[in-house]
């Protein structure tokens, strides 16, 4: 970003004096006026060129603007935003940079603006603004160039839709292989609340009930249901459809969530899972369900891998620490049959599979979502046997930490 003030017009750079323009030789032979010709060069520039004083006014607008605004360039001259349809929230955004310009006396550069155009069509505009100084060192003007930026902000949010999309599918036809187990992760809690209201019931038809075990079988019960209920919106969430939703997350969380979900499934695989969670990292910023989706898809393919093994040899090992330059690294290792050492770079890539039925979009879905999330996702084998895969996540700008 450019730092520093512009020395405009009327200002006096005591370097550079600022002169009005000449009278210029137009290419139709005529002499253009200054003000006209500068007004030229800016109407051929697609880029919005506009200025405005230090109460908002235009002074000066070119042709890309005037069409937004859906008026002419003079027409603008001297109103204010307020003076157009604009919503009220974005005319107080570009007064609210036009005042910082004023009183930081420096460039702003502002990424994304949103700007609701005469049509009510939404644009995403990337602006800078300058400060025009006085020859006495006060703003006399704010200086702004704008770049219409909507066709790529529409292009990311395609793609993160068919991001979105597709990791829907994915999470669908995962949950669909993990249906039985969570239909038994159902049916125990339930039986233990219909025993436990049962042993309630015989309870209370004695003559001189028991209170205070009665008092404990509705605690379990209480536990029992809320139990049924985790894992009942543990399924919903990975089933709905949402947008990416980005929040602090405390990884630890995520893999306990996570473990619950795949618990019924690891004990019919008969394999057993190990978790070594290092306490207090800091929270990362993250869309929860992808999260899960990421690690359910690695613990079922490192379970699936182990497929062969005798079962004291299934063993899954699933660990959260502090990484390099203070991401979150975390690890799923099995010790299954490994990946070919060809393979390594392959199993990421859509549609490669080795399973019967597999989609092969497990990893290549893991990948997208870690990518958005500014980590990577990798595997390599592990010395002995079986493979790891590795994430990292950069740790939330807020650096919060889960309280331990
Ligand atoms: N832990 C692992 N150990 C060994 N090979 C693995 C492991 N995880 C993945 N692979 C290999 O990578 C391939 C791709 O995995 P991916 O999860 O993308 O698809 P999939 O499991 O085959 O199918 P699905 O789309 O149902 O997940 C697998 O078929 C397997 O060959
Ligand atoms: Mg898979």
């Amino acid at each position: 970003m450019v730092s520093g003030a512009f020395q405009g017009r009327g200002g006096v750079d005591p370097g550079r004096p600022v002169q009005e323009p000449e009278a210029r030789e137009g290419h139709s032979g005529g002499a253009i006026q200054g003000a006209a010709f500068l007004q030229q060069v800016i109407d051929i520039n697609s880029s919005l060129i506009f200025a405005k004083d230090c109460q908002g006014r235009f002074t000066l607008a070119n042709q890309a603007v005037a069409d937004l605004y859906g008026t002419k360039t003079d027409h603008l001259i001297g109103k204010t935003d307020a003076d157009f349809n604009l919503p009220g929230d974005q005319v107080a955004a570009f007064r609210r940079a036009n005042l910082h310009v004023i009183d930081s006396l420096q460039d702003l550069f502002i990424a994304e603006e949103l700007f609701t155009d005469a049509k009510g069509n939404i644009h995403w505009l990337q602006t800078v603004r300058r400060p025009v100084l006085n020859g006495d060192g006060t703003v006399s003007e704010v200086l702004a160039s704008a770049t219409d930026i909507t066709a790529r902000k529409q292009k990311e949010r395609q793609i993160e839709h068919e991001r979105n999309e597709l990791a829907h599918l994915s999470r669908v036809t995962m949950l669909s292989e993990l249906a039985g187990s969570l239909a038994h992760e159902l049916n125990q809690p339930l039986t233990a609340i219909l025993s436990n209201a049962q042993a309630a019931l015989r309870f209370l038809a004695h003559d001189h009930p028991d209170l205070e075990e009665i008092v404990d079988i509705l605690r379990d019960i209480v536990r029992d249901d809320k139990r049924a209920g985790e894992v009942i919106e543990g399924m919903r969430a990975l089933l709905r459809k949402t947008e990416t939703r980005y929040e602090p997350v405390d990884i630890n969380d995520v893999i306990g969530t996570v473990v619950k979900l795949v618990r019924s499934d690891l004990l019919n695989a008969g394999a057993s899972l190990t978790m070594a969670l290092a306490p207090g990292l800091p929270r990362v910023k993250a869309d929860r369900v992808q999260l899960q989706q990421v690690l359910i898809n690695l613990i079922m393919n490192g379970c699936g891998a182990m497929r062969d093994n005798v079962s004291a040899d299934r063993k899954l090992y699933v660990s959260s620490e502090l990484g390099e330059s203070d991401d979150i690294l975390v690890c799923v290792k099995d010790q299954g049959h490994g990946i070919p050492a060809d393979d390594l770079k392959r199993v990421f890539k859509p549609f490669f599979s080795t399973k019967p039925n597999g989609m092969g979009l497990g990893l290549a879905v893991c990948c997208k979502i870690m990518s958005a999330h500014g980590g990577a996702l990798w595997a390599a084998n592990n010395a002995r046997r079986g493979a790891s895969f590795r994430f990292t996540l950069p740790a939330g700008s807020d650096g919060s930490r889960p309280v331990t």
